[in-house]
């Protein structure tokens, strides 16, 4: 970076749906990458902009909406405040955070489509879609649902396929549905706007698959020499929708239309940039005009068609816009060896999270980061956030730091001792604290953020190894100069550490730069072993890290299996209803209250309970077939329902005189059936 060509840095993040609140699969996959490169950025004293907002446009919106029964408006003002409040939380830096449904984005997005326009550059065409006649609406998008024709996921939506990433028209799909109302759509005449992507296709090969076949992630590349090397090519995709929420299209004949989502997202990034350079009252043209800013797009994998093909498509036919220089998508998230899901509330929200531990975000943005799907899909344990956690944020890097402060406060004052004469281990630890940061700034340069976090690592493993060889808790006793000099190299190595952690773990480099009295080292100050220059303060140590025990990590699991067993419950279909019966039918049977007396396993049977009742009428045994949901004493001395006139049954040579009703729940668990106070033993019940 230091010969680089570039003067100035915009930096995008994908522009979450404000539909709901974040997770982790949210900051795994572009949040903490773009983090980490833009404060690593800041850090060499570059010009940035990091721009992101909510995305409030599209079906995503729409849909929440009618689920809940409230206005697109209402779902957009709650989830916009909700997740920038995250975002905050987390320590994610953007310089600002904006939002589509603002004056200035629907200005700009509207300004580009009527530059487009203008240029002639949109095939105006009257093609069939999807209509839902019940609901009296076009299917745009994720209004239809149905099996991709590409991977067979039966739940692709009208515009993509999450599952195998492939970018659809409703048109493509097999056996669509309307989400609306669930029926099969008819096809309509409408008229709308496309891009003919086909146009592009020679420009798009040259830029990716050549300019820039070494330097952008082989996920990327693989995706997109698909779309652009597969049989039939790019396809000329509309840019229009028939939908009454989005901005409205800028040209005559268009009324009751808006423009596709995908249009207008991305040009997000440059309406948010706008409103920050306006607040700052600087000219925002440079970050996305000047051969000399470098574009970056951090996303996750289900958004690379539209920021490698369709989003250059539009700022190169526009032609006063930069291309990005990269495009560091990452693979998906699971959790605990399951997709994410917001709709099964499969997820490890934000808020939650902090909720449960309140300033661990550094833990979490660390895990994410070791664990980081940067090549390929990764899960999310907790058990592995536990071990991360305790074995190497606690054992490496919290203990290094703490045992040179601690040494430097309980041998000399808490001052910074003086550097005397050197052996080979102290020049050995010199040599890595000169080399450490250069090999970290390689590994973020290409967007490689997992190798540098355990580079990170490596060089906290390394101060530990130098204290270990040098043990200075034992040179105290006969030399106390040579244990001035060990800890002179420990506390630089610790400086150093927290200038080259800062980008991944910000909370914990405040703390030591607070215990270093540091602020204002950047990263062109790493790699000097002076930093802490002799006779200086060092405040006590604060508390980096601390363990995490089984039982914090267990209850997230069972947190997570409880929300999974009630979302299921919600969503399974109760048992059909049985064949009609007759009055008469009902009035023979003789349901009654009765008191359960005794209860006892029945020797050889896992199922079986023998229950004596007093039935008003006198004693009766049953053996009820509940062993395995109730213990005896669960039983004993309760009021339930039973049928009484059931014909006698012999079972393992006892006689089971009627049966104990009871409800059996969607998962199959049994729930007894007590009257709401007490009741006589024997009332009827009809
Ligand atoms: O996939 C998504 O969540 C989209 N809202 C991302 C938009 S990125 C950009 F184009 F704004
Ligand atoms: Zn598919």
């Amino acid at each position: 970076m230091k010969n680089s060509k570039f003067n100035r840095y915009t930096i995008t993040a994908a522009l979450p749906y404000a539909n709901g609140p974040l997770h982790i699969g949210h900051l795994a996959g572009c949040y903490i990458p773009s983090d980490i490169y833009v404060r690593y950025l800041r850090s060499l004293g570059k010009d940035v902009a990091f721009v992101c907002g909510s995305d409030e446009h599209g079906v995503a919106i729409t849909l929440k909406a009618k689920k809940e029964g409230i206005t697109p408006q209402e779902v957009v003002d709650r989830y916009h405040e909700l997740m920038k409040k995250s975002f905050e939380d987390f320590g994610i830096s953007f310089n600002h955070y904006s939002r589509t449904s603002s004056k200035i984005h629907h200005e700009t997005a509207a300004g580009i489509f009527r530059n487009l326009y203008d240029k002639g550059e949109f095939l105006e065409q009257t093609t069939e879609q999807y209509y839902d006649e019940e609901a009296g609406q076009f299917l745009a998008d994720r209004y239809i649902e149905g099996t991709c024709p590409k991977c067979g996921n039966e739940n692709a939506y009208g515009d993509q396929c999450e599952k195998c990433g492939s970018s659809l028209s409703p048109t493509d799909l097999i056996n669509p549905k309307s989400k609306l109302s669930g029926n099969t759509p008819i096809l309509k005449e409408t008229k709308h706007w496309f891009l003919d992507l086909a146009h592009y296709t020679d420009f798009l090969k040259n830029w990716i698959l050549i300019e820039h076949e070494k330097d952008w992630k082989n996920n990327v590349l693989g995706q997109c020499r698909s779309w652009l090397e597969a049989g039939e090519g790019l396809q000329a995709r509309s840019m229009t929708r028939d939908l009454d929420w989005g901005i409205p299209v800028p040209v005559e004949g268009a009324e009751g239309k808006v423009l596709y989502v995908w249009f207008d997202a991305p040009i997000g990034y440059i309406s948010s940039t706008k409103e920050w350079a306006a607040e700052k009252g600087i000219d925002w043209e440079p970050y996305w005009k000047s051969k000399d800013t470098k574009l970056v797009h951090f996303i996750g994998k289900d958004n690379i068609v539209f920021h490698c093909i369709t989003f250059p498509a539009i700022l190169k036919t526009h032609g006063e816009f930069i291309l990005p220089d990269n495009v560091p998508a990452n693979e998906f998230l699971n959790l605990e060896g399951d997709k994410i899901s917001t709709s099964r509330n499969w997820a490890v929200w934000l808020h939650e999270y902090l909720e449960e531990f309140p300033d661990k975000q550094d833990v979490l943005r660390y895990v994410l980061t070791a664990n980081a799907p940067e090549t390929k899909d990764n899960d999310f344990t907790w058990k592995d956030f536990q071990s991360r956690n305790n074995s190497e944020l606690v054992a490496i890097f919290g203990n290094f730091v703490n045992r040179a402060v601690v040494l430097t406060h309980k041998f000399f004052d808490g001052k910074v001792p003086a550097l005397g004469e050197l052996n080979d281990l102290d020049r050995e630890a010199l040599q890595q604290i000169k080399d450490f940061p250069e090999k970290i700034a390689a590994s973020i340069e290409r967007y490689r953020f997992r190798e540098a976090l355990s580079i990170v690592m490596d060089f906290a493993r390394t101060g530990n190894k130098y204290l270990a060889e040098t043990e200075p808790w034992k040179t105290i006793k006969a030399d106390k100069e040579r244990t001035g000099t060990i800890l002179n190299i420990a506390l630089n190595i610790a400086a150093n550490l927290a200038i080259v952690a800062e980008p991944f773990l910000p909370y914990t480099a405040a703390k030591i730069y607070g215990m270093f009295n540091m602020e204002g080292l950047v990263w062109k100050d790493a790699g000097n072993a002076d930093l802490l220059v002799t006779g200086i303060n060092v405040n006590p140590a604060a508390l980096l890290f601390e363990k995490i025990e089984d039982n914090v990590v267990e209850a997230q699991v069972n947190k997570l299996l409880e929300s999974k067993k009630q979302n299921e419950l919600a969503n399974a279909v109760a048992a059909p209803m049985k064949e009609i019966i007759s009055y008469d039918d009902f009035a023979k049977l003789d349901m009654r209250v009765v008191k359960v007396l005794t209860a006892e396993p029945m020797p050889k049977s896992k199922k079986l309970l023998r229950l004596t009742v007093d039935t008003g009428l006198g004693n009766k045994t049953v053996l009820s077939g509940v062993a395995e949901h109730f213990k005896p004493e669960d039983l004993i001395g309760k009021q339930v329902v039973m049928l009484i006139n059931l014909a006698p049954r012999k079972m393992m040579g006892v006689d089971s005189e009627g049966m104990i009703l009871m409800a059996e729940d969607r998962d199959g668990s049994l729930k007894l059936l007590h009257p709401n106070t007490s009741t006589s033993n024997g009332s009827t019940i009809s």
